[in-house]
């Protein structure tokens, strides 16, 4: 009950597809010109043209970016492309991946301002425009919580965004693979994934999909060796390479391919409207227990994250006790998000969140909620 941390089971071949590329291959990609280093290109190209397929991104394959994970694509969105003097808009419930450095970059002058949300983590889109300032140059946005679920209204941002030309960037984190989203209907400029969450692959390997007027408007926080123009010290000018310095994380792009081929195969809104039902059955089984759901408690509004907030208990204890009892694995705390938490009044106790996958049963939600239930009889 720990998908929001990192999925788990990855999609089928993840496994196989890395140990493939470990045991049998082991070449690097753009440096030699042997075949298997061919083979291994060709499938970097691939999974570089699965994330275009899947977020309908109108670019270039070249515009599609590997990272170590959603916190480096957000770094490097954030501290690559504002300036001194720059103002950005964010949500209320941002991950640390975002505030930290958006707080890093408060010494240099870049100023930021949240959009408000409610008890439940809920935007009202128009919130955002008294915040628009001439200087805004970035709106940033987390498109579903972490903490609460709470799906952010991105569609009318988006539009809000489009019509004063002011770029808009997203944090997938917690919604790509779970939830549709498409590049060019919403006019992003920027696009952050984890490969480990939604989109069933492993840790260490992430993109970000970056409109072409942004990526050229932003620097790269990272340079180094790319396999090109190596007869000169000055980091090429044109993409992929600006922003990919290093070798590749090889074993983490063959499990991406093999998860983006499951993905692709079984459809985003089928893996939805499965983890929808689990959230359904789970909320209707806390609605009458003594605690508080953090979130809207409504399958529609939030992606299969829920938090609970045992009240008069603590909930690290609760969360502990499901781990002891009942061996049911729970992330307790503040998640990495002390805004988020701060919106949803369940801060400093933070709550206790169930985060449901692709895999999760009915049997299994419902053995959760018979947990929860023992403990509270319990108290
Ligand atoms: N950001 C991840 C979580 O919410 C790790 O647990």
């Amino acid at each position: 009950m720990d998908n929001a941390a990192t999925s788990f089971p990855k999609a089928p071949g993840v496994g196989q597809a890395m140990a493939h590329y470990i045991e049998k291959m082991g070449v690097n990609v753009g440096r030699g010109t042997y075949e298997q280093a061919s083979e291994a290109g060709l499938v970097v190209l691939e999974t570089r043209q699965q994330l275009k397929t899947l977020f309908h991104f109108p670019g270039k394959v070249k515009h599609v970016i590997f990272t170590p994970g959603a916190t480096y694509s957000l770094n490097q969105i954030l501290r690559g492309y504002l300036k001194p003097g720059d103002h950005v808009v964010v949500s209320s419930l941002e991950h640390n991946a975002v505030m930290r450095p958006l707080t890093d970059l408060q010494a240099l002058g870049v100023t930021f301002s949240r959009i408000p949300a409610d008890r439940e983590g809920r935007t009202k889109a128009e919130d955002l425009l008294p915040l628009l300032r001439e200087n805004t140059r970035l709106v940033l946005v987390n498109h579903a919580s972490n903490v609460s679920g709470t799906i952010f209204p991105l569609e009318e941002v988006a539009r809000i965004c489009r019509e004063r030309g002011i770029p808009l960037a997203v944090d997938g984190a917690q919604t790509a693979g779970y939830l549709p989203i498409d590049f060019e209907k919403l006019g992003l400029s920027a696009l952050s994934v984890p490969g480990h969450k939604g989109l069933l692959g492993p840790q260490g390997i992430g993109a970000m999909l970056l409109a072409p007027e942004f990526a050229k408007a932003m620097e790269p926080v990272t340079t180094g060796g790319t396999g090109s123009a190596s007869d000169s010290e000055i980091q090429p000018g044109y993409l992929p390479d600006r922003f990919e310095s290093g070798t590749m994380n090889l074993p983490g792009i063959f499990g991406l391919h093999a998860a983006l081929d499951y993905v692709l195969t079984q459809g985003v809104e089928s893996g939805r409207a499965h983890i929808k039902q689990c959230t359904r059955q789970f909320l209707q089984g806390v609605q009458d227990l003594p605690l508080r759901v953090a979130g809207p408690a409504d399958p529609e509004l939030q992606v299969g994250v829920v938090s609970l907030d045992f009240e008069g208990l603590d909930n690290a204890e609760v969360s502990f006790a499901l781990e002891q009892q009942f061996g049911i694995q729970t992330r307790c705390g503040l998640h990495c998000a002390p805004n988020a938490h701060k919106t949803l009044q369940t801060f400093p106790q933070g709550t206790v969140r169930f985060s449901f996958g692709h895999e999760t049963t009915p049997e299994e939600v419902a053995y959760a909620l018979e947990g929860i239930r023992a403990i509270l009889k319990g108290r």
